[in-house]
């Protein structure tokens, strides 16, 4: 606040204290103290006035008032800059400073809960029911938007409770996944390989990758689909089609593994237009300590999985 608005808003309200306490005692002055039967000689209607002071419960009451808001303006910031005698409101009295309190009293005791697992390995704290009970709890707040409650995902983004994984599922890549963020580059093929290639590609990975059929009249080549994997796509998903986790290509043999569906036609979409999957960063957000109970509470949820995830 500046000096002008902390000078104005002072005289104002030590103006307003000063002018109600002198209306108090001014009209109180010469006032007998006990009732009349006096009036104040004007008359409405037929309505007087008695002349009496005022009862005293109210007038004390009044005082009282006056004393309160004076006591609080000296204890607590409220006259522009003025602080308060009380400690604690050297930055004085806002909503943004109680929150800020609020945290710090938050941060003092879970701070060095958070600490303790911290300095544990990942595959430690996933053993520890308090911190899977803190981890889903932050997962809960943070990550089910996307990956859902049940942290099973959703189309486009992974389930994180299987044994597939598009970055690796060892718990310092997870905690890397999740603090540093993931950006999935698949590219647009339409243009590179034509319409017809990317049928015939789509085809080779249902048939020869994945072992199922062809939907009925589907005009597909996959022997020729496999010549066209085999120029462009083993750099990325490997020679077999199982993906390379060091740039996040998917395994793509078999359905649980694609998060953008497996159907012949979202197969030839998917190859179309490319795709770019995200996962935001949260080191900033989250901090290192918290991450590192998210990635125990995710690697936890993955150790239960001992079968691969087969329908989507
Ligand atoms: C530059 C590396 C790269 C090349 C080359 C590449 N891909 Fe990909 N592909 C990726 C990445 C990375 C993803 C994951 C994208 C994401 O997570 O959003 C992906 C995803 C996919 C998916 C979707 C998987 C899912 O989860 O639904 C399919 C299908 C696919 N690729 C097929 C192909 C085919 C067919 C080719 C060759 C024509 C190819 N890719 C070439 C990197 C590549
Ligand atoms: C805005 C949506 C979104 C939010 C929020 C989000 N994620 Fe993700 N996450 C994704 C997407 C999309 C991917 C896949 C990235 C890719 O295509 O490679 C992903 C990938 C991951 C992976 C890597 C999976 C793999 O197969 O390697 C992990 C682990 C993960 N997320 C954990 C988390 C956790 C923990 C949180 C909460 C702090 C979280 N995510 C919040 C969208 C999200």
């Amino acid at each position: 606040m500046t000096t002008f608005w902390s000078i104005y808003i002072s005289v104002l309200t030590i103006g307003s204290l000063i002018g109600l306490t002198w209306l108090l005692l001014s009209t109180r002055k010469g006032q007998s103290h006990s009732t009349t039967d006096q009036t104040m000689g004007h008359s409405f209607d037929g309505i007087e006035e008695y002349d009496n002071p005022l009862p005293k419960w109210w007038f004390w009451l009044f005082v009282g008032t006056l004393v309160f808001g004076a006591g609080y303006l000296v204890l607590y910031p409220g006259l522009g800059n003025w602080k308060g005698l009380l400690p604690g409101y050297e930055n004085g009295w806002t909503g943004a400073n109680e929150w800020q309190k609020e945290m710090d009293k938050a941060e003092a005791k879970f701070g060095p809960i958070f600490a303790k697992y911290a300095a544990m390995p990942v595959e430690e704290v996933a053993k520890d029911p308090q911190a899977l009970k803190m981890g889903s709890r932050l997962f809960a707040s943070n990550c089910a938007v996307c990956h859902g409650s049940d942290a099973k995902g959703a189309y486009g983004f992974p389930n994180l409770t299987d044994r597939d994984w598009r970055w690796g599922g060892e718990p310092e890549t997870i905690k890397a996944s999740i603090m540093n963020g993931r950006h999935g580059v698949m590219p647009a093929w339409a243009d590179v390989i034509g319409e017809q290639g990317v049928s015939d590609v789509a085809a080779y990975l249902l048939v020869n990758l994945d072992g199922r059929s062809l939907p009925e009249g589907a005009k597909a080549d996959a022997e020729h689909g496999r010549a066209i994997f085999a120029s462009n796509c083993v750099a990325c998903h490997g020679p077999e089609g199982k993906g390379t986790p060091a740039m996040g290509a998917p395994d793509l043999t078999h359905p649980g593994a694609f998060i953008y569906g497996s159907s012949f036609a979202q197969l030839q979409q998917t190859i179309r237009y490319g795709r770019q999957g995200q996962m935001p960063a949260q080191a900033e957000i989250q901090g290192n300590d918290k991450v590192h109970l998210l990635a125990a509470y995710v690697y936890s949820l993955s150790q239960e999985a001992d079968t691969r995830n087969v329908q989507r």
